[in-house]
């Protein structure tokens, strides 16, 4: 699978400055889904890992879930919102279709001088914006960069359907992107790839230009999230696999000197199979699919945020990120913490 990899020596090399996520606090537990669906939480914790998930409240947005979890990052960064050259926002539950999400949390934010836009690359989100980050810093086009994964996926999922509602759950996660303060260390590469001949096994087919916003579409509940899960599964799988290998290639690293996997969750069954096709043991990567279910783009910074607070990144350790969403879009990266 050839695609888009960024891994020459940089002249700047891009760090992840700040962390920061956000979940909502209402929580959904696999008792409370049984009540809506046929279902049950041996079912979902077994098939998926998952036993709860957030879920925002009523008139919360998108742009209010990513303000949150930025202010957390730039914190971190040291970072006023008034110094960010650009906010890129990955997610495929925007406030609107126009404008751009990222234009309202820039807007809340006061990041007055910055250039904002979303991308859609859905569960890969994330991934897709800090490789745009990486390449802005590296270029030395820009100084400080946002990257925010958020999705209100509550809203576009088919509450009846007892495949789809029980995997997603609502969050944020943010990263402050900026000049590595020592060369040796920051983003190695990533590596982003899409095969559209893969659309259909996961998309949100209504509200577009194919099927624009009409009765018959919210009858056929078009406007809500459909998925082919088998496919899903095995596509995410092996595209995972060969992805990680290509990140770990590029950098010269084997299993052993990978110290963490900052994933995109979509269902721990999916993670065990990747890490174990790498000889990566699972003790390696932080989980919290347990708690937050699938977050699409908000996971793998979400993720990152949590073992930077916990305290369990030091200098100098290898990182290794995977995420894979709708497109089927999927992306890879190596981090010298
Ligand atoms: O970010 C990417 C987003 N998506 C994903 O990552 C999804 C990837 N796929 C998956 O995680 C899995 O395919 C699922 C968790 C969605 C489904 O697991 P599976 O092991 O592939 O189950 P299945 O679709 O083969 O269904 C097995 C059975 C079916 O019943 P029958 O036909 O055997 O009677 C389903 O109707 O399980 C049934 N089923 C459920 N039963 C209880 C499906 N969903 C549920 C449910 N509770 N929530």
């Amino acid at each position: 699978m050839d695609g888009l990899c960024v891994c020459r020596a940089p002249v700047t090399r891009a760090h992840i400055l700040g962390t920061g996520s956000y979940v909502p606090e209402r929580v959904l537990t696999n008792d409370d889904l049984a009540k809506l669906v046929d279902t049950s939480d041996a079912w979902i914790a077994e098939r998926t890992g998952i036993r709860a998930r957030h879920v925002a409240a009523p008139g919360e947005l998108t742009s209010d879930m990513a303000v949150k979890a930025s202010v957390h990052a730039l914190e971190l960064a040291q970072t006023r919102p008034e110094d960010l050259d650009a906010v890129i926002v990955g997610t495929v539950t925007p406030d609107m279709p126009m404008p751009a999400t990222a234009a309202f949390l820039a807007h809340k934010l006061g990041a007055k001088k910055a250039f904002a836009f979303d991308l859609s690359a859905a569960c890969a989100g994330s991934v897709f914006g800090l490789s745009i980050a990486q390449q802005y810093i590296q270029s030395g086009a820009a100084k400080r960069i946002l990257v925010v994964g958020v999705e209100l996926l509550s809203r576009v999922v088919d509450w009846t359907d007892r495949s789809t509602c029980v995997l997603f759950g609502d969050a944020a996660g943010a990263l402050v992107v900026g000049p590595s303060p020592d060369p040796a260390r920051g983003i190695l590469s990533t590596h982003l790839h899409t095969d559209g001949a893969q659309a259909n096994i996961l998309a949100i087919r209504g509200g577009g230009s194919k099927h624009p916003q009409s009765a018959e579409v919210l009858a056929q509940k078009l406007h809500l999230v459909s998925m082919n899960g088998k496919e899903v599964f095995r596509f995410a799988v092996r595209a995972l696999t060969d992805a990680v290998k290509e990140a770990m290639g590029a950098n010269g690293l084997v299993p052993g000197q990978v110290d963490h996997v900052v994933a995109h969750q979509a269902n721990l069954r999916i993670l065990e199979a990747v890490l174990d096709r790498l000889d990566i043991p699972m003790a390696k990567a932080w989980t919290n699919i347990d708690r937050y279910g699938n977050t699409s783009s908000a996971s793998m910074p979400m993720t990152l945020d949590e073992l930077n607070r916990a305290g369990k990144l030091q200098q100098g350790q290898n990182l290794v990120l995977m995420a894979i969403g709708g497109g089927m879009s999927w992306g890879s990266g190596v981090i010298r913490w």
